[in-house]
């Protein structure tokens, strides 16, 4: 798929503010620092079309960006970041979790690991609570840069080994890296896919 525009359209913290346009929608979801808006920017091909930071907690919103002027991408903020106060992560819970319970036009979740990370026990709540809901998501490996290509399938097949403890079936996965572009085409491939499947549902 080819990228003509991306454009970042709005910040909310309530879901019900969100866009109103019928179009497909791709959330970006993870622990704080994984890479999240990395990924978009490096999808995009634009440095700082998503904020990012060396430093946890960098968005705190719900971010919409149009792409194409046919579908929305999403980057969210991050979970898992212990330095926020307990009474900010309760309500970054409740909004995060509306989002997910109440955006109809969300079509697929990418829930992002660090290449390098065994399963933690935050990610895997995470896609028990999309499983409960009937999210569809895949899961997007990030950083595999930091690890060397021998080693990265080491780490992704036991990583999704262990997932098949609590997981019947595996979800559809990617292996990318923001700062050499890895994956990119791949993952455009599959929200091309995507898009057409559910075209008839957004007429
Ligand atoms: P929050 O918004 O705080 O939840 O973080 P985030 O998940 O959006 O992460 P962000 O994209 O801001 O990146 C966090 C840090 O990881 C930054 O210092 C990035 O430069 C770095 N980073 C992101 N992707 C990659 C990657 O593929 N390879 C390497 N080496 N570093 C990366
Ligand atoms: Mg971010």
């Amino acid at each position: 798929m080819k990228i003509r525009s991306a454009e970042f359209v709005m910040s909310n913290s309530n879901v019900t503010n969100a866009p109103k346009e019928r179009m497909p929608e791709y959330a970006f979801i993870g622990r704080s620092n994984v890479g999240k808006s990395s990924l978009i920017n490096m999808l995009m091909e634009r440095k700082d079309l998503a904020k990012i930071s060396g430093k946890p907690g960098k968005t705190q919103l719900i971010n919409h960006f149009k792409i194409n002027d046919e579908w929305f991408l999403v980057d969210l903020p991050g979970y898992g970041y212990a330095k926020v106060s307990k009474k900010k992560r309760t309500i970054f819970q409740f909004f995060i979790e509306n989002y997910f319970k109440e955006r109809e036009q969300l079509v697929c979740t990418f829930v992002l690991i660090d290449s390098r990370h065994d399963p933690q026990k935050i990610d895997l709540e995470f896609m028990k609570f999309l499983g409960e809901n009937q999210i569809p998501f895949c899961i997007v490996f990030t950083k595999a840069d930091k690890l060397g290509s021998s080693k990265i399938n080491k780490q992704i097949t036991s990583y999704k080994k262990k997932l098949l403890n609590s997981w019947e079936t595996l979800p559809t996965s990617f292996i990318t890296s923001s700062n050499t572009g890895l994956g990119r085409e791949e993952f455009l491939k599959f929200i091309d896919g995507v898009n057409q499947d559910v075209a008839k549902d957004f007429k």
